[in-house]
């Protein structure tokens, strides 16, 4: 049983349908508004044979507490966190509001916190359930290679991924002991609606190439795929570790034959 946040869209809605594919029972987490989005997801996991629930909640709130009761209350626990939802709200930091700052790490950083929060103290109440999973429960976070390479004009976007990383860390190192797996993926340039000014057009795309040695941008299904990695027992022996999914984004191409 699978909580995705922010799965209405983009990375979120691919891990979803993966999820839901693979035989996972997913919570489509979304925020309230988007319930004809969530319906969609839904419908396409009962058509792959599945089985999925929506659940709206705004993941900054407190009432992501009653996003995992009902999930418990309905489908008798949680196995598996996909901590998803994200924004960016860039400026030039001259320019960048409070408002601005605390909603990208309200959403960013706080939403992952109060995610994984109930996601351990649920693994921890149901304790090991080896007939389903070697681990007791696993929670992916969704980080960025902004988590290593700084960006300007999006500050507070890479300080908010910079934190997921470490919390992410700081959980792992916690929690092995009791057998939770908490693992990261920084995706490159995957193209959704959070960053569609930057491949929309012929120029942007061109010009976003050159940061993708690979020499494409990626799709959901590339995210997805790691996420299916990190959720099963394939992955049993990993945690506290990043999967960068970037077409080597993350590897300074400029210095190729350059430096
Ligand atoms: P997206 O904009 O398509 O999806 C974001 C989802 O989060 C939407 O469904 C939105 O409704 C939801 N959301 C926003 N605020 C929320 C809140 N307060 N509570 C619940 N849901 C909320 O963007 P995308 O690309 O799918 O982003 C997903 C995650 O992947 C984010 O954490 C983002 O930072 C990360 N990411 C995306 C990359 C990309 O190139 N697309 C690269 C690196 C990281
Ligand atoms: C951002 C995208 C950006 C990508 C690579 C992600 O974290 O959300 O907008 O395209 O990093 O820079």
């Amino acid at each position: 049983m699978a909580i995705v946040t922010g799965a209405t869209s983009g990375l979120g809605r691919a891990s979803a349908l993966a999820l839901g594919r693979a035989g996972a029972t997913v919570v489509v987490n979304h925020l309230p508004g988007s319930e004809e989005l969530a319906d969609e997801v839904i419908g396409k996991i009962g058509a792959s044979g599945g089985q999925a629930a929506p659940f709206a909640a705004d993941v900054s709130q407190s009432n992501v507490r009653a996003m995992f009761e009902e999930a418990v209350s309905r489908f008798g626990t949680v196995h598996i966190l996909v901590n998803n939802a994200g924004i960016q709200s860039g400026a030039g930091f001259h320019q960048m509001t409070l408002e601005q700052w605390r909603r990208v790490m309200a959403v960013n950083l706080d939403g992952q916190f109060l995610c994984a929060r109930e996601a351990v103290r649920e693994f921890l109440r149901r304790g090991p359930q080896p007939e389903i999973s070697a681990a007791t429960g696993k929670i992916i976070c969704m980080s960025s290679v902004h988590q290593r390479i700084p960006w300007a004009f999006e500050a507070n976007y890479a300080a908010s991924k910079g934190g997921v990383a470490l919390l992410m860390q700081s959980l792992a190192q916690e929690l092995a002991p009791a057998r939770i797996r908490v693992n990261a993926i920084a995706p490159g340039a995957i193209r959704t609606p959070i960053n569609r000014p930057a491949w929309e057009t012929p120029e942007a795309l061109s010009n976003l190439l050159k940061l993708i040695p690979y020499g494409r941008i990626g799709e959901p299904a590339d995210i997805a795929n790691a996420i299916l990695f990190l959720a099963s027992d394939l992955s049993d022996y990993m945690t506290g570790a990043t999967v960068y999914v970037d077409g080597g984004m993350a590897l300074y191409p400029a210095f190729r034959g350059n430096g």
